[in-house]
């Protein structure tokens, strides 16, 4: 079995983080839901156990709680911010309420040079902190290895019992080597080798498809996003042309979106590629729709169906391939004061009904995004893919504000294609979450030479983003925005205005519809 971390989620906003820290030091981890019993995480075998931060206090009456026996399994455990808290609770020390958070910037003093979590880093550590409860007695055998400012338990052990705590969050970029803390938590307390890497992923993942395909067929809905073009690689690599990819055209896509993929999968990667060209039918049915929910419906609704008849098309397959990814599967327990719960699976439309009768194949859904990528490339996907931007599955149909017609879709397409060619030029396109161009169907008055004109405006959008669900303006340089504005209005017909979209989400959204 993999040697895994396992982390107990007790609804830290940065539980995925720790997540992905842990895999960045090739070791798998994986996350639990707090409650699970510890027999259940025992038969798992993970080398570590790591608590996470959450927003409760260990005294409120619906505070998540662990399995106590957990404590007892002889396996090293970490408890960080809330984590540290229940480590000092349920093993005999005090915590002590406080009503306000302390958040923001730290500085760690080691008081013990010995302790193995700050090996090898130096004596003083800038650290973040963001806890509320206090701890005031330790609990028996502990003792307290690192100290800040504000507090003299910022760090605390149990060395031969190999229980750890910290106050503070080494996993979030603000504590700049926590990193370290964290490896040295999974290589020299708990153990683990550097047994996690892609390449070695790939071997296993390939041993498992074919296991599970054995000579069945298999279909996938190729979208050319990330997902579902590296899930179609490692596929093909395991089974070959027991893989048929399906690529609709929903009429929404983005300028030569449709020929890359042929040319990649089809040409280069040889794969069994049926392209279904559904553009008529998408916009006849968005004709006349200005709702943007009402757009995403028909799309959905309309990619179902086409897809529903391509897929009987190829032939029988017992097995559909998806690319799911891990955040997408993980459990989550709703915690009270937890947002994360409510916010998943906001966008997962799109998805095929249950009614389709296959098996899923999702050999992804143990992979976070970064891994997916380096896995991409791995696999020999070229970078125009591997590290694309997120595109929405309804496409160009909410980039186009009011009704989508085929000399909008024409407009967008060349204004697109110009804001992303100069994002590419200037190397800022692989550096952020989104960039793209919104058509505004509202009429503005200008001059071009002699003549006055009365034509669209485009926005411009480039986004900062973790995951989708917070954004920032991306502040661009003035010399790229005027080349990209100049481009759009001299080279796209029916454009005589660009202006530069600077709404953050919250509260904006990122796309416009
Ligand atoms: P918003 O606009 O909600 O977008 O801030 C957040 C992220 O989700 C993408 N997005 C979608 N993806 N179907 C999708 O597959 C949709 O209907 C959809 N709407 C937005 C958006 O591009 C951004 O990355």
């Amino acid at each position: 079995m993999t040697e895994q971390i396992a982390i107990l989620d007790f609804g830290s906003q940065y539980t995925q983080v720790i997540a992905r820290r842990i895999r960045e030091c090739n070791v798998y981890s994986v996350i639990l839901p707090f409650n699970m019993p510890a027999r259940d995480i025992e038969r798992l075998a993970p080398r570590g156990i790591i608590l996470s931060g959450g927003p409760a206090s260990v005294y409120d009456r619906n505070a998540p709680q662990p399995d106590p026996r957990l404590f007892t399994l002889n396996i090293p455990v970490l408890g960080i911010c809330y984590g540290i808290q229940l480590v000092a609770h349920y093993l005999g020390g005090k915590v002590e309420r406080s009503d306000k958070r302390e958040y923001g910037k730290g500085t760690l003093r080691v008081t013990d040079s010995f302790s193995p979590l700050f090996a090898n880093l130096p004596e003083t550590l800038q650290v973040w902190n963001s806890h509320g409860d206090r701890i005031t007695k330790l609990p028996r055998g502990f003792k307290a290895v690192a100290v800040t400012e504000n507090s003299r338990y910022a760090a605390i052990e149990h060395r031969s019992r190999r229980m750890f705590g910290l106050q503070f969050h080494p996993e979030v970029v603000h504590t700049p080597r926590g990193k370290e803390i964290i490896a040295n938590f999974v290589h020299n307390i708990c153990g683990c080798g550097k047994n996690w890497t892609m390449r070695s992923y790939i071997e296993e993942a390939v041993e498992q498809i074919r296991a599970a395909v054995g000579n069945e067929r298999v279909i996938l809905g190729l979208s050319g996003g990330v997902d579902s073009s590296v899930a179609a690689a490692l596929i093909h690599k395991a089974i070959g042309d027991q893989l048929t990819c399906i690529f609709v055209n929903n009429g929404v896509l983005r300028g030569r979106e449709a020929e890359v993929v042929r040319d990649v999968f089809g040409r280069h990667f040889k794969i069994r590629l049926h392209y279904e060209n559904a553009s008529s039918l998408f916009l006849k049915r968005l004709k006349g729709v200005t709702d943007p929910e009402r757009k995403r419906k028909i799309i959905g609704r309309t990619f179902i169906e086409v897809f529903d008849k391509a897929a009987r098309r190829v032939g029988k397959a017992k097995f559909l391939a998806q690319g799911t990814l891990y955040p997408d599967v993980i459990e989550s327990v709703p915690i009270a004061g937890n947002p994360a719960a409510m916010i998943k699976s906001h966008h997962n439309v799109g998805g095929l009904p249950k009614r389709m009768k296959f098996q899923l194949l999702e050999p992804l859904k143990r992979l976070f995004k970064d891994e997916v990528r380096e896995l991409g490339l791995e696999l020999g996907l070229p970078r125009e893919i591997v590290l694309r931007q997120p595109f929405p599955g309804p496409g160009l149909a909410v980039r186009i504000l009011g009704e989508v017609t085929p000399q909008r879709l024409t407009i967008l397409r060349n204004a697109d294609s110009i804001v992303v060619e100069e994002m590419k030029n200037s190397g800022w396109y692989y550096r952020i979450w989104q960039s793209f161009a919104v058509l505004l169907p509202v009429r503005s008055v200008g001059v071009m030479g002699d003549e006055r004109t009365y034509e669209y405006t485009i926005a411009i959008r480039a986004v900062e983003s973790q995951d989708g669900m917070t954004a920032d303006w991306v502040k661009l340089p003035y010399d790229l925005l005027e080349r990209v504005a100049n481009r759009i209005i001299n080279e796209v017909k029916g454009v005589n205005r660009c202006v530069f979209d600077i709404t953050s989400k919250p509260p904006g959204t990122i796309e416009w519809e």
